[in-house]
């Protein structure tokens, strides 16, 4: 089969965020996640403020004289002669907590005694077999709050350790922010990030970072919202929040689901910056999610809400002497982040959210006309609710929309010509979240679900005049503890599957190029007839020309590969990239990874590629071109 390219028919310049990334704190994707910290419930803030913890003996909860105001529990171990029972803390981490023998991990915590002197503290780590496989000891003395710390290197590797602390001689210690973490965290910082999770992301390459969420933007009730203002500052001081997954989907609660806010808006940044993905920040427009409690906030008191956006600007953006940005600095980045963008809203719907937005979008362009403001297009990306905002987002103005579609695969299937005849007018698309959701193989990570995302992101490639940016959701799920699938990353408490998701968005962001350029067959572009989807860029950069080709079918397809246009010529030999597999149920595990890239081949002759495209599969042909 024929298809044919023009490089003089330029059709869009393909933005450099146009593939990214959708962050949330769901499935442990932060706390027990990304997040390095080994303890769950460090602060004992929790509802039940023992959550995570096993009290062994003599313990206590209390909040006067805290150490943190915000987190005012702190846990009182009281071991008094006669007391058999002992006093001490067990933690059980997050489904466990991943040890490795002759690792690093700094224990550190904020102690005193109630009633002044000296008392022993004992800690150490313990196996699932409940093997000791470290231990020791250390002084306490004064009746101030004082930060102890200590390296623990384990003598046995355990992915469901435990970590223990308890009184060796009588007295009365009060604790408080327990933590451990891995002194390898990516980028060695010391509130860090999980190496192998920082690392899965960084290897997306992705354009854009969109963060915090998601329905945790919104919260069930305002109260609960993301405030980003929690999220910075000392760590222990950054007050809880319940993560609202610990409830939304009633059959898969999980009540031990909290947000610590130790991965906050500071730590969203850096990684933005480690990863050169533009951040997106999204905000609470002041609803409440609508499927939970829907609440409100008057239009007159709005503003709050509205000082929240604008001071993020300024904590992004603001020079070191404002008052935001010298908490920046204060944090170690007098610098900038150069934020570029902002969403305020997630899956809003009706009159409320468009009359509550025209509000921020007003303050925000009236103090920084540059910002990019992103609204939303409610829940469903068709229906009369999406038709109507979408009017309201031309009528105020916004620079980008975020369409959210979680659909099945032959959606996708169907779907790749979605934004061929968009209204090229108005605000360009941010395809914020989506993903194909194989409702046979129970939402499942199949390969189907992949191979259908990257037929479907030929045509977001094809529009990238109108479609700015794209992000897969949601991104990360933890094995033990999950509450919603498909997931482009799964883990454990050591290892990381990528899935065949994972790989589509990972060759796309890779191989975008920079203009896209015209590619059809037999004059029509290629969306799914004859099972094929196709677009082709170009790469001015490296003088590359960039083709993906899928095949849905069962069976394989020998194509020629056309380069039409009389100053082009093909040069050397093309490299090619292909994402393949028989079985269309096929899902990568932590045992196997059944798919992933592989190299291929094609044979260039004079401006003609040859290939064939096996049966369901993901073709990248990139080839030097001449001008
Ligand atoms: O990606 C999971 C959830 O799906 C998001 O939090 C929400 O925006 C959407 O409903």
């Amino acid at each position: 089969m024929q298809l044919n390219i023009y490089p003089d028919e330029e059709l869009a310049e393909i933005k450099p965020e146009m593939y990214g990334i959708f962050f949330e704190d769901i499935n442990f994707a932060a706390d027990g996640g990304l997040y390095a910290e080994l303890i769950k419930n460090r602060s004992f803030e929790f509802t039940h403020p023992l959550t995570g913890w096993t009290a062994l003996g003599n313990v206590e909860i209390h909040q006067d004289n805290p150490c943190f105001n915000r987190n005012p529990n702190y846990a009182r171990l009281i071991l008094k002669s006669g007391n058999y029972m002992g006093a001490g803390l067990e933690n059980e981490g997050f489904r466990g907590i991943a040890l490795h023998k002759g690792n690093e991990y700094r224990l550190t915590f904020y102690a005193r005694l109630s009633e002044g002197g000296k008392a022993n503290l004992h800690f150490g780590c313990i196996t699932s077999k409940n093997d000791i496989t470290y231990k020791n000891e250390m002084e306490i003395s004064g009746t101030e709050w004082t930060k102890y710390t200590a390296t623990i290197i384990p003598g046995e590797t355990d992915d469901h350790s435990r970590f223990r602390i308890w009184m060796g001689s009588e007295g009365s210690i009060d604790i408080d922010h327990i933590s451990l973490f891995p002194t390898n965290t990516w980028q060695d910082r010391e509130n860090g990030m999980r190496q192998d999770l920082a690392q899965a992301l960084y290897d997306l390459d992705p354009g854009v970072f969109r963060f915090p969420g998601g329905c945790i933007v919104e919260g069930t009730t305002l109260e609960n919202r993301y405030q980003w203002k929690n999220s910075i500052g000392p760590v222990e001081n950054r007050p809880y929040n319940t993560n609202r997954w610990y409830y939304s989907l009633r059959d898969r609660l999980t009540p031990d689901y909290f947000q610590s806010y130790g991965l906050g808006f500071f730590e969203y940044f850096l990684l933005c910056e480690d990863f050169g993905a533009e951040p997106l920040p999204i905000l609470s427009c002041g609803i409440a999610c609508q499927f939970e409690s829907s609440e409100l906030v008057c239009i007159d008191d709005l503003q709050p809400y509205i000082d929240d956006a604008l001071d993020l600007i300024e904590f992004a953006n603001g020079s070191p002497m404002s008052e935001w940005g010298k908490i920046r600095a204060e944090m170690g980045h007098p610098e900038p982040f150069n934020l570029k963008m902002i969403g305020i809203g997630n899956e809003q719907w009706g009159k409320i959210y468009p009359e509550r937005l025209e509000l921020f979008v007003t303050a925000i362009r009236a103090k920084y006309p540059n910002i990019l403001i992103v609204g939303g297009s409610g829940v469903t990306a068709q229906g009369d609710d999406y038709d109507y905002l979408w009017k309201e987002m031309k009528r105020i103005g916004v620079d980008l929309v975020d369409e959210h579609y979680y659909m099945p695969p032959e959606w996708f299937l169907h779907h790749a010509g979605r934004y061929d005849s968009f209204d090229r007018k108005g605000p360009k698309v941010f395809a914020g979240e989506y993903a194909a959701h194989d409702m046979a193989r129970d939402k499942a990570n199949t390969f189907y679900s992949a191979l259908s995302e990257a037929a479907y992101m030929t045509g977001l490639e094809r529009n990238a005049d109108i479609v700015h940016m794209a992000t897969y959701a949601p991104l990360m799920a933890h094995i033990d503890a999950w509450q919603w699938r498909p997931d482009m990353i799964w883990f454990n408490n050591s290892a990381v599957v990528k899935t065949p998701n994972y790989y589509v968005q990972q060759l796309y962001a890779q191989n975008s190029g920079t203009h896209t350029i015209r590619i059809t067959s037999n004059d029509s572009d290629l969306k799914g007839s004859h099972d094929l989807y196709a677009t082709a860029a170009l790469d001015k950069n490296n003088s590359e020309l960039i083709i993906k080709v899928v095949n849905t079918s069962n069976q394989p397809k020998n194509l020629q590969l056309e380069l039409n246009g009389r100053k082009w010529k093909l040069h050397g030999k093309p490299k090619v990239t292909v994402l393949q597999s028989d079985d269309l149920s096929t899902v990568n595990d932590f045992e196997h990874e059944h798919v992933s890239p592989k190299i291929g081949k094609a044979v260039v002759e004079k401006n003609t590629i040859h290939i064939l495209a096996k049966k369901h599969s993901f073709n990248i042909i990139r080839v030097e071109y001449l001008k």
